[in-house]
C-alpha cells in the first residue's frame, strides 16, 4: 500500500481482536511515530506503550473511577460527556479492550507539545493500517491528566512528573482480521484557495 493509500482508507478501529500483534509491528508503528516531524526538533514526545493486559484492566478501572466522579456540563465536549455518563453506569472501559495502548507524553508547558505529539499519532496510524493494523486516537488519559489517581499510576509506568498526556493511541487486528477502511465523507475541513 502506498503512503496515498494509507492515508486515505485509515479510519478509526475501534472493536479489535484481543490477540497481540507481532512485536516487530508494533515497533514498526512506534518508529513511524518517532519519525514525525517536531518544533524545532525537539523529538520530545515521550510514548508509553502497554501490552500487559493487567496493566491495561488496571488503567480502564482507574479512569471509569475518575469519570464517574467528575461533574460535567452542558458545554462539554461530546465525548467527555459520554466517557462521563458511561462511567457513572459502570464497565466503561476507554480503550475498547485493545491489546495495545500507546499513550502519548510531551513537556509540560511546551508550546509545541500537543502538534509534536499530534504528527506522532498520525504517522502511527497511517503506518498502522499500511500493516494492515486497526488504530483509533483515545483522549480519555489526556482529559484526566490532572487526575492525581491516573497521573500517579501514570507515573509508576514511567510518565514523568513534568510530563503532560497529549493523547494515546489504541493498535491492533480489527475484530474480522482487518482495520476499518469503509469511506467517511469529509464535509468539513473547509479549504480556502488565493489565486
Ligand atoms: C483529537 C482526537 C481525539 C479523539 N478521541 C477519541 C476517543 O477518545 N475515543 C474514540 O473512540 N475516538 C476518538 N477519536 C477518533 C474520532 O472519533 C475519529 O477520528 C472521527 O470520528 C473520524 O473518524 P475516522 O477516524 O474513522 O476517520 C479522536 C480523534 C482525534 C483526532
Amino acid at each position: 500500500m502506498d503512503a496515498m493509500e494509507a492515508i486515505f482508507t485509515r479510519r478509526s478501529t475501534r472493536r479489535m481482536k484481543p490477540g497481540l500483534p507481532p512485536r516487530e509491528m508494533i515497533e514498526r508503528v512506534i518508529e513511524a511515530g518517532r519519525a514525525a516531524p517536531s518544533g524545532s526538533n525537539s523529538q520530545a514526545t515521550h510514548m508509553i506503550v502497554i501490552t500487559d493486559r493487567k496493566v491495561l484492566d488496571e488503567l480502564a478501572a482507574i479512569v471509569q473511577t475518575a469519570f464517574a466522579a467528575m461533574e460535567v456540563g452542558p458545554d462539554a465536549y461530546v465525548s467527555l460527556r459520554n466517557s462521563v455518563s458511561a462511567s457513572k453506569k459502570g464497565g466503561y472501559v476507554f480503550h475498547y479492550g485493545a491489546p495495545v495502548l500507546i499513550v502519548t507524553a510531551n513537556r509540560r508547558g511546551y508550546g509545541n507539545a500537543m502538534a509534536d505529539s499530534a504528527c506522532a499519532l498520525e504517522n502511527m496510524m497511517i503506518a498502522a493500517n499500511a500493516l494492515d493494523l486497526g488504530s483509533c486516537w483515545i483522549n480519555q488519559l489526556h482529559w484526566l491528566d490532572e487526575n492525581a489517581s491516573v497521573r500517579g499510576y501514570l507515573e509508576k509506568l514511567g510518565l514523568k512528573a513534568d510530563e503532560t498526556v497529549t493523547g494515546g493511541l489504541i493498535l491492533g487486528y480489527g475484530y474480522d482480521g482487518q482495520p476499518v477502511r469503509s469511506e467517511l465523507k469529509r464535509t468539513g475541513n473547509p479549504v480556502t484557495w488565493i489565486e
